[in-house]
């Protein structure tokens, strides 16, 4: 089965303690420190929306964009009235450009091609109105391979096992969720990323300034980082490429 189908019957209660709302702050604060105040956000791969609500609490005006229309359909229940759309990163065309686009809980690690997510830097870039800014955390390959001690992460309807292979840098993991119909097993594929390489990718892609750090300190991130958040902001002025 596809990934993120029948994991949206469970993703919510997975994510119980996932501090959003946190996040969402740190991201804001690290902006106001560059003197970035965004009024619009799009979060890319929003899943059930729990990642772009603070912001949108926050006052900023959200749209959510996803692969999965199991995702998306909990997200709508979560945030009426929030315009939330089916695409993928790589070829997202949204007419419309933001102050501010997220990217929350490693979705971005989902691209497993390197150049798949540079790919995707670009449609990002081409959706920023000159000076705004992009922000998302990832997973690097230590964190992979650390991040998930005992291999294993139940609770009630799921059971997820995890293995990381090395040499491809991927984190392979298994889903077990429980439905009315049976247990359905999903396959879901990560690739670690570092801080460099991302950085290098960004400006490659019309990045101006681009700052990778830890959360929650702030702290310079690099190849001791098991996760790291990427701000990336579009220079005012670069030419537009929608
Ligand atoms: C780990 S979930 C994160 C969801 C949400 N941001 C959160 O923090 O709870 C990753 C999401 O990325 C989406 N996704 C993965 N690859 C994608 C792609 N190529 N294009 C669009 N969405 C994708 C999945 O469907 C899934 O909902």
């Amino acid at each position: 089965m596809r990934p993120f189908s029948a994991l949206a019957r469970v993703y919510d209660r997975m994510m119980a303690d996932v501090p959003y709302a946190a996040w969402a702050a740190f991201v804001l604060s690290v902006l106001a420190g560059e003197g970035a105040y965004p009024r619009s956000v799009l979060d890319l791969g929003t899943g059930t929306g729990a990642s772009l609500e603070p912001f949108c609490a926050y006052g900023l005006t959200g749209m959510g964009l996803d692969a999965s229309e199991a995702m998306l359909a909990r997200a709508r229940e979560r945030l009426p009235g929030v315009p939330f759309v089916q695409g993928d990163f790589r070829t997202f065309q949204l007419e419309r450009r933001f102050d501010l686009i997220v990217s929350v809980f490693d979705s971005l690690n989902n691209l497993t091609d390197p150049r798949d997510l540079r790919t995707t830097f670009q449609r990002i870039h081409a959706h920023l109105r000159p000076g705004g800014w992009f922000a998302a955390d990832l997973n690097t390959p230590l964190g992979l391979e650390e991040l998930w001690e005992d291999g294993v992460w139940e609770g009630e309807g799921y059971r997820l096992v995890h293995r990381y292979d090395t040499e491809q840098r991927l984190g392979h993991i298994e889903a077990t969720i429980l439905t009315p119909e049976g247990p359905v097993i999903e396959h879901h594929v990560e690739r670690g990323y570092w801080p460099d390489e991302v950085a290098a990718w960004l400006s490659a892609a019309g990045f101006g300034r681009v700052r990778c750090l830890e959360y929650p300190d702030a702290a310079l991130a690099g190849r001791h980082s098991l996760r790291f958040w990427v701000f990336a902001q579009r220079p005012n002025g670069s030419p537009s490429r929608m």
